[in-house]
Order: structure tokens, then C-alpha cells, then sequence
């Protein structure tokens, strides 16, 4: 009888990827789980562009809870198409929200590092308005100077219940995607830590 292959499954690097990336939102999820039901949550991606994350969400979250805003018309026009059971609404992040409705999570995912630093704070300043008690402001996004500053800023202000660091591009700065098939996972892990660059993502949750 032939001896079958081994499967390992950082033969498939874009699972890889894609399994990170997962993890970073499960761990997330499980900090904010350890402070506040998960179910009673009402949750705003905010510059939700075409809309993935709010139907990832929607997935584990009741119809009512998952919300995505976004200042490009024609993104939300294809969200409300794609989705109907999730609402959506245009708005432009740099201005007060209108909407009436409180939120108890707000996620930037890549959304806060387009802004100027002083814009983010205004940001983050206008959707903290619409939290409720308590409420919690995540974000995940490439390392600059002005996301630094806010990172540092928001961790001497705030609660942070969960910051981590981790590379949505398996080896970002050299992107050697052959090397995924031949080394254990540990090792991987350890590389990908080392990699410095734009693709490298800061994770953070704060409570408000
Ligand atoms: C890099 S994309 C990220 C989209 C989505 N969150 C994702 O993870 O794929 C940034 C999004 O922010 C939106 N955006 C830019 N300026 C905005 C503003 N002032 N108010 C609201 N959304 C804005 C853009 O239209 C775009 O959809």
C-alpha cells in the first residue's frame, strides 16, 4: 500500500491567511464575551465598504444587531442589494452621527488609517457619541505614525481589553509563499512576527 501524504494545512497559505485573520476576530470576540454578553450586542462596522465583515458578522449575530455605515453611496447601494437583512446607512465618520440608534461595539476594520491624525480622533470622538455604557470601540489597522499615535493614545485613555499585532500577508515584507508548505507552523508564526511593514496589522479593543 502507498504511503498517503501528510496533510498539513500551511500547504493552502491563503487558508493560512484567512485562518489569522479569523483567530484575530475570535479572540476579540472572546475578550469582549468575557465583559459583556455577546448576544445583547448591537454592532456598527464602520466604513464597511462592500460589506464582507457585516455578513461575517451576520452569520453569528441576530438580524438586528449587525449594522454598516459608509461614506461611498454606491457601496452601501451594493451592501443593502446584497444583504437586505442587515442595515446600512451613508455617513460621513468625520461628522456626528444622526442615525438615533446607540451602539455597544463599533469596528474600524482598515477604516481609521485613511484619516489624519487629528481626524481619527475626531473619529473615534464622534462614533464614542453613539456607544452606549460601556460600550466598545475595536480597530484593526496598518502601523504609521498617525495609527501609532492613536494606538498609544487610546491605550493610555482607555480600558484596553485586547491589543495584538499580526500580518494579514503571510510574510509580508518578502512574501514567500513556498516557504508555508516546507515549515512547521510554530516556525511560521515566529517569522511572520518578526516582519515589519505597512500589511502588519495593530488589533485593539477598548472599553469606553
Ligand atoms: C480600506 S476601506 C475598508 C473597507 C472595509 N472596512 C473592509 O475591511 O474591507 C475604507 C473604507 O472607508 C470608507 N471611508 C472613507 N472615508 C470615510 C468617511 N469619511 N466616512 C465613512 N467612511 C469612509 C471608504 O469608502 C472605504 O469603504
Amino acid at each position: 500500500m502507498r504511503n498517503r501524504e501528510m496533510f498539513h494545512w500551511t500547504q493552502e497559505a491563503y487558508l493560512y491567511i484567512d485562518l489569522m485573520c479569523k483567530r484575530e476576530f475570535v479572540r476579540g470576540f472572546r475578550a469582549i464575551d468575557a465583559e459583556r454578553s455577546l448576544e445583547e450586542l448591537k454592532i456598527l462596522d464602520a466604513g464597511c465598504g462592500t460589506g464582507a465583515l457585516t455578513r461575517e458578522l451576520r452569520e453569528h449575530f441576530g438580524p438586528r444587531s449587525i449594522f454598516g455605515c459608509d461614506i461611498e453611496k454606491q457601496s452601501i447601494d451594493e451592501c443593502k442589494n446584497q444583504n437586505p437583512h442587515i442595515h446600512y446607512f451613508v455617513h460621513d465618520l468625520l461628522k456626528p452621527m444622526q442615525t438615533g440608534i446607540k451602539f455597544d461595539l463599533v469596528i474600524f476594520s482598515t477604516a481609521i488609517a485613511q484619516f489624519s491624525e487629528a481626524e481619527q480622533l475626531k473619529v473615534i470622538n464622534n462614533v464614542k457619541a453613539q456607544l452606549n455604557e460601556g460600550g466598545f470601540i475595536w480597530i484593526t489597522d496598518v502601523n504609521d505614525d498617525a495609527t501609532n499615535n492613536l494606538f498609544n493614545h487610546l491605550t493610555v485613555n482607555y480600558q484596553v481589553i485586547y491589543k495584538n499585532k499580526y500580518s494579514k500577508h503571510l510574510f509580508n515584507k518578502f512574501f514567500i509563499f513556498p516557504l508555508a508548505k516546507h515549515l512547521p507552523i510554530s516556525l511560521l508564526r515566529i517569522i511572520d512576527n518578526f516582519s515589519i511593514g505597512s500589511n502588519v496589522l495593530t488589533q485593539i479593543i477598548i472599553k469606553t
